[in-house]
């Protein structure tokens, strides 16, 4: 029986352009997940159609689909025992403004003015999440 996991994290364009993606890195090697995939990329309209598709019709969505268009993002696969439920508390709570402190929204985000779309990192949410952004992002894994 095993827990081992992978889990699709994504350092956003804010991360990447703060010159974050090391030390957002650095923290999931800290807490001793393994880094399986790591690539700078430009996103798509297409991949985030995917990728957002829950969030469809939702008020922010067209907002959120343009700021990660807005820059490069660093897309990552870590791997480790009950990692996705593990980088979701390292990420902290969706709104940087007060997300705990100790967390990378926490520690690095604020609200810069456009609500809650800037908070650095995404974060799979369930074992079925993971296995579809997994697909999305990384199709040859
Ligand atoms: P993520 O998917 O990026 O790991 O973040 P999350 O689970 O904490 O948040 P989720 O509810 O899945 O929302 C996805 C992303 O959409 C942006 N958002 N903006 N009210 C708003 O303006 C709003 N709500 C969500 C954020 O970038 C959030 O991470
Ligand atoms: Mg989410």
């Amino acid at each position: 029986m095993t827990d081992v996991q992978r889990s699709l994290v994504l350092v956003k364009p804010d991360g990447v352009r703060r010159g974050l993606s090391g030390e957002i890195l650095r923290r999931i090697e800290a807490k001793g997940y393994a880094l399986a995939a790591v690539e700078l990329r430009d996103a798509t309209p297409e991949l985030l159609a995917e990728h957002y598709a829950e969030h469809e019709g939702k008020p922010f969505y067209a907002p959120l689909v343009e700021f990660m268009l807005s820059g490069p993002v660093l897309a990552v696969v870590i791997e480790g025992q009950r990692c996705i439920e593990g980088f979701r508390s390292l990420a902290g709570a969706t709104d940087p403004t007060v997300a705990a402190p100790g967390t990378i929204r926490g520690d690095l985000g604020r609200d810069w003015g456009l609500a809650v779309q800037q908070n650095l990192v995404h974060g799979s949410d369930s074992e079925e999440s993971a296995a579809r952004e997994i697909g999305i992002w990384f199709p040859q894994l």
